[in-house]
């Protein structure tokens, strides 16, 4: 007997079109996989090293993570965003997604999440069986959460809660200003409403000014980040929470969770895991480098995308863009196509370009809208060439051609279709 809360949770349409382009790909089809988001990056040279270095450790390190390693965080977000904090506020685990849920599972509170949020957030609230608000957002404010749309909801549901923030976000790819998280912070302390910040693009913002609504309510709010996507290693599970002492209650809690369910992160990665909190200039270039690539392709779809009338708010930080058809509804009704899981299936199976539906991501069915990630390039070559043959100069239509063939295609197949 399949317990029934679980019962409603069903594949994803993400997980759906993964495998439908998967398939497609066997046939001997060439996919332009705009739809996964995983970091296209070699996983830094120091990182690497450490790691081989620290193969033998065998040992179980503590639960809350190696020592070195969650000093090494605190300086981090000491040096980054000045927050005032030690080695005691850093938890690690494998994957941020691990903490995200668990601090669901230890508050008492409702989830308040911006619609469109990343796919995980809602299911892991059904899961624990944590009610779920969707606050609503529009294109015209660039998808972002209003702080009167959040106060209008505190005002009528005085219940706990946490709200779950992500800057830069996925699927927009847009984030907030210092200004905005100003304010959304003193609707936050208004209600006492827990804020689980996840920033694990914040090193990925393309003008490297990414700052945590943890400076405007450093006592409740909670930062996610971790390894998977400015260093580009999402299989090694590593990800970082900081919960301020005013939390502390909620932080022992959810480390006794971790105590009883995934114990600890594996010692070789977590030893490993150090060399990417120093601070070297070889890091620096490195993510440099990143950003200089994800903001000119981010800028080329913006702008190939207007050019197709297709409306997106321009790419701050991260790989994605959230992308609307709704120019286009009167003319793709005509083949039939009237939701997005009926586009993004049509137009897969007539270009080959994998989309991602909103409707994952909290949207209503009806909507045209999707994810778009521009990640489907060799992260490395273009990675070298920026630190070797780009160091001095901006990047140009060569780069792309060169460098980010498939996205190229991509956009001209997009605008040959919709013609
Ligand atoms: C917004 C967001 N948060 C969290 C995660 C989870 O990352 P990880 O568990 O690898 O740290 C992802 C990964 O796709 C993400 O996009």
């Amino acid at each position: 007997m399949i317990n029934t809360r679980l019962k409603s949770l069903i594949p994803s349409a993400t997980l759906r079109i993964n495998e439908y382009s998967n398939h497609l790909e066997e046939q001997g089809k060439t996919i332009y996989k705009l739809g996964f988001g995983q970091s296209p990056f070699p996983v830094p040279q120091s990182m690497v090293n450490a790691l081989k270095e620290r193969a033998h450790e065998k040992a179980y390190l503590p639960v809350r993570g190696l020592y070195q390693l969650r000093e090494i965080v605190a300086k981090y977000y000491q040096r980054t965003q000045r927050l005032s904090v030690k080695a005691e506020n850093i938890l690690i685990s494998p994957g941020s997604k691990m903490y995200l849920f668990i601090a669901q599972l230890a508050h008492e509170g409702d989830l308040l999440l911006p619609a469109p949020s990343w796919v995980s957030y809602a299911p892991q609230a059904k899961i624990i069986g944590k009610k779920c608000h969707w606050l609503n957002t529009t294109e015209a404010n660039s998808w972002q959460l209003m702080p009167d749309d959040l106060e209008d909801f505190c005002k009528k549901n005085p219940q706990p809660k946490m709200l779950l923030l992500n800057y830069p976000n996925n699927p927009t790819g847009v984030t907030y200003t210092a200004a905005q998280l100003k304010v959304l912070a003193q609707v936050a302390r208004k209600y006492q409403i827990i804020i689980l910040s996840d920033e694990i693009y914040g090193e990925l913002h393309h003008d490297n000014q990414h700052v945590s609504i943890a400076q405007y309510y450093p006592e409740g709010t909670i930062i996610y980040s971790g390894l998977s996507k400015w260093a580009g290693a999402g299989g090694w599970r590593v990800g970082t929470t900081l919960v301020p002492h005013e939390l502390k209650d909620l932080r022992n809690t959810m480390a006794t969770i971790a105590s009883e369910t995934f114990t600890t992160v594996s010692s070789p990665i977590q030893y490993g895991s150090i060399a990417a909190f120093e601070d070297t200039t070889d890091l620096d270039n490195y993510r440099h480098a990143a950003r200089k690539i994800l903001k000119h392709v981010g800028n080329f779809t913006y702008q190939s995308l207007q050019n197709m009338n297709i409306t997106t708010p321009r790419p701050e930080g991260g790989f994605y863009s959230f992308i609307n058809f709704e120019a286009h509804r009167k003319n793709l009704a005509q083949k039939n196509i009237v939701d997005s899981v009926s586009l993004s299936n049509q137009l897969l199976e007539e270009t080959g370009i994998a989309l991602l539906p909103s409707i994952d991501f909290g949207r209503q069915a009806e909507e045209l809208l999707f994810r778009m990630a521009f990640v489907d390039f060799d992260g490395e070559k273009a990675l070298n060439a920026v630190l070797n043959t780009y160091s001095a100069k901006p990047l140009d239509d060569n780069f792309l051609k060169n460098y980010t063939p498939k996205i190229v295609i991509a956009m001209e197949k997009l605008a040959e279709w919709l013609n």
